[in-house]
């Protein structure tokens, strides 16, 4: 047996994408381990978003290189997307590193392994190859309570900040034969929730299935109990899609709708393609539908050229929906984005003081809601075994992690339970 190590960074893509390279990796005979030492093969999957996850895989590197000077069969690929973004550079500024494969080539890292023993030099794949990764990954080897599965990728919107449609590529839908068959397998080695994934996973189009479409089909499965999905922008949120959160009861209420600032010069600089007001106005009719959905969001401060006045329209906007939780971040210039060569960029004490404004706004927000649950009783998937003994985490419809005294034989089961308290991270309640 040969040892894989596999580092991931980054979004929820990544994750899953680091779970098919072990599958592909498997037949090969490598076995995951869950230290770098002694390892055969180490691949981190890394995240170019922002220039702090990028730089984390060279500091990674450099302790990688170490390792290696003890082990000189251990092999590094980079896999993800500054692997994309940056190719042979990587092997410039790391030549420890043996292997650099895109997000959308690592079906071929068997095949480059194999050249690495032949040749000296690292490989280099980093084409756009559409889907073709997906015909050549194994069916699920394993499956948690709650499971990824990809079913679109890339990305045509170009907001002027963001690497992704050049990282991930242009927007492809995979088939909804092909998703239906993983959800299958994955429903088969007990998935009960299953999250689709996609850069864009509201413009989903399958040979004409829209999301809501693909939703029912998956609400179909035996054995699926809950239905999310992940990422979406507001220029998609289709009728269907809307309509679903009404009329398919495993569609979780839940949704993640990055609207990145509250202010329409800056929106407009952004190329987000809508004003603030559109957002507010596709909220409330997200909620005539479903009254209860919890809504998240992505937020950038400090673009460039924003003002205090932008600043606060966005602190308004938040104030206006009302947020279940949400993430948010400085504006980090990317190479290559067109709004990384605008002038009038924010000096760094302004971005964080913003940044302070908008993350305790919106963890009052996060608690406030989740204060609302203390007293009800929710249905609750358990997930796993949680670290104090004698209990089990799941979550509610909402996502919300709660933690409950309960025998373990409840996990990958729906159970009621009431709420009780909050701490900081989670909430609490007893069976109902
Ligand atoms: N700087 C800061 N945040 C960014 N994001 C994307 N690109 C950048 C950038 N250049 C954020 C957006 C996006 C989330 C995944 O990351 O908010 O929705
Ligand atoms: Fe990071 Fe975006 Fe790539 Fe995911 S798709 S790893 S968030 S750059």
């Amino acid at each position: 047996m040969k040892k894989l190590f596999v580092k991931t960074y980054g979004c929820q893509m990544n994750a899953y994408d680091s779970a098919k390279m072990a599958d592909l990796l498997a037949p090969l005979g490598y076995a995951a381990t869950d230290v770098p030492e002694g390892a055969d093969l180490v691949i981190l999957n890394t995240c170019h978003i922002r220039e702090k996850a990028a730089e984390k895989v060279y500091s990674e590197l450099g302790r990688l290189k170490q390792l290696k000077r003890e082990n000189s069969g251990m092999l590094i690929a980079v896999a993800g997307c500054v692997a994309q973004a940056e190719g042979a550079e990587i092997v410039a500024r790391q030549p420890a590193v043996d292997l650099v494969v895109g997000p959308q080539s690592y079906h071929r890292l068997p095949e480059m392994i194999a050249r690495t023993a032949r040749q000296s030099g690292a490989a280099l794949e980093t084409d756009f190859p559409a889907l073709e990764k997906f015909d050549s990954i194994p069916a699920p080897s394993s499956s948690g309570v709650s499971a990824f599965l990809t079913v679109q990728e890339g990305c045509d919107k170009f907001c002027t900040f963001c690497v992704v449609p050049y990282t991930r590529g242009s927007e492809q839908s995979r088939p909804p034969q092909a998703i239906l068959a993983e959800a299958r397998q994955l429903a088969d080695k007990g998935a009960r929730e299953i999250v689709l994934l996609g850069q864009n996973v509201n413009a989903y189009d399958g040979d004409g299935w829209s999301l809501a479409k693909l939703c029912e089909a998956i609400a179909e499965i035996e054995g699926v109990a809950r239905i999310r999905y992940t990422t979406s922008h507001p220029r998609d949120m289709g009728d269907d899609l809307i309509l679903a959160h009404r009329d398919n009861p495993k569609l979780m209420p839940y949704l993640h709708l990055p609207v990145q600032s509250g202010s329409d010069a800056v929106l407009e600089a952004m190329n987000r393609q809508h004003k603030a007001d559109d957002y507010r106005r596709l909220v409330d009719r997200i909620r005539q539908q479903r009254p209860d959905i919890a809504m998240t969001s992505d937020f950038i401060v400090g673009f460039p050229g924003e003002s205090d006045a932008d600043f606060d329209a966005t602190v308004r906007l938040v104030r206006d929906i009302g947020y279940a939780t949400a993430f948010s971040f400085k504006y980090s210039k990317r190479p290559g984005t067109p709004a990384s060569t605008l002038r009038k960029q924010i000096p760094e004490d302004v971005k964080a003081a913003r940044l302070d404004v908008l993350q305790k706004l919106l963890l009052a927000q996060q608690y406030a809601f989740d204060d609302s649950q203390i007293g009800r009783i929710v249905p609750v998937l358990f997930e796993k075994p949680a670290r104090d003994a004698g209990q089990i985490m799941g979550r509610t419809p909402y996502l919300q992690p709660v933690h409950v005294t309960a025998r373990g034989e409840l996990v990958g089961q729906v159970a009621d339970v009431r709420v009780t308290r909050r701490t900081a991270n989670s909430l609490h309640g007893v069976l109902a």
